[in-house]
């Protein structure tokens, strides 16, 4: 291991931003500055490493610059999706800034496109990379949870909560369309924290039968209806049906006669407080960054499993995608049978 007193590590947070992310950047610092290490902080994502030299992208963080923000959502150090980071090009620049900047170990928060650029970068510069998996989508193999996904859930089941009401008042049908990209993890998560009457997404819900899939769910809403008079809400995964729930509302309206009010929560899932356990995540994982670091790890990615710290490689984070619990998939599978035979 080199001297720690030489070290020094960058930061960056990419891709979709996640609740959490400040307080995983806090937690690096911090406990950098514990062990006398100085971060300096690249804005914009990958960006920041490419267009060092334009705008000014790099900046060593002071500890009164991670005051306060263990509770902001977003992140002080902007994120973008940075597709130049793929290029020979990018790498090259990427790695030139690492070494002109004496950047010993590189820190990235963020999601499996974010990961695939770290990993990129192997092959062009010498230095430590660590990831720290933040990304509302949960999506990532290897750690049981990913910093912003708890507080999206949470997020998401207020917004449906306050909708319920609503739908009680009225009878009605709601399709409430939430984000994970192609991962059901808030869909499923969300869909029973709420009660929904129907959780659609990748896991439950093919392409190739949606035409059966749609008669049976037509036919379940309408009996829903007959017979329990109350709200009816669908939980649909976003990229799941072509034109997402208002596409789906029209077909309904359309195949079956039913009215369905759709409503896109969107991009209100990645802002906001990070909840507690997000807050504790990100806290913990920034911690463990940096004493990866200094143990001399390399090319892995911090995760928790069973509530405990570990590594895992990167190459097997973004490997696979980690897939939806089964008892969650089940779980909701007997909740659905219930509600069609009208049982409560
Ligand atoms: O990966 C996080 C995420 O919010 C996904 O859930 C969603 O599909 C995507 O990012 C949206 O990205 P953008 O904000 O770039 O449209």
């Amino acid at each position: 291991m080199s001297n720690i007193q030489s070290k020094r590590i960058g930061i960056l947070t990419s891709g979709g931003d996640a609740p959490g992310m400040n307080a995983a950047i806090r937690a690096v610092v911090l406990a950098a500055h514990h062990y006398h290490i100085d971060v300096m902080g690249f804005y914009y994502g990958y960006n920041g490493l490419i267009c060092a030299e334009s705008i000014n992208q790099a900046k060593l963080i002071e500890l009164s610059d991670v005051n306060s923000i263990i509770h902001r959502g977003g992140t002080f150090l902007k994120s973008a999706r940075c597709h130049k980071m793929l290029t020979e090009d990018g790498l090259q620049q990427a790695a030139k800034t690492l070494k002109k900047e004496n950047i010993d170990a590189l820190i990235v928060i963020g999601g499996d496109g974010s990961f695939n650029g770290l990993l990129a970068l192997k092959d062009h510069w010498q230095g430590q990379l660590i990831g720290i998996p933040g990304t509302i989508d949960n999506d990532l193999d290897g750690t049981d949870f990913t910093i912003g996904f708890a507080t999206a859930v949470n997020t998401a089941i207020e917004a449906i909560d306050k909708i319920r009401d609503t739908a009680d008042a009225f009878e009605r049908i709601f399709l409430v369309e939430v984000m994970g990209r192609h991962s059901g993890h808030i869909t499923f998560n969300v869909g029973i924290a709420c009660g929904a009457e129907q959780v659609l997404s990748f896991e439950n819900f093919s392409v190739a039968e949606q035409q059966s899939k749609l008669e049976i769910l037509a036919a379940e809403i309408k009996y829903a209806q007959q017979n329990r008079h109350s709200s009816y809400i669908i939980v649909i995964a976003e990229n799941l049906w072509s034109g997402g729930a208002i596409e789906l509302a029209k077909k309904l309206k359309k195949s079956a006669g039913i009215e369905c009010t759709a409503c896109v929560l969107g991009h209100i899932q990645r802002g906001g407080s990070p909840v507690p356990k997000d807050r504790l995540l990100a806290t913990k994982m920034g911690v463990a960054a940096v004493q990866a670091i200094m143990a001399g790890e390399n090319h892995i990615m911090i995760a928790e499993q069973h509530s405990a710290t570990c590594y895992i490689a990167l190459e097997q984070a973004v490997k696979h995608r980690k897939v939806v619990s089964q008892q969650l998939i089940d779980a909701q599978t007997n909740i659905l049978a219930l509600t069609a035979q009208n049982q409560y």
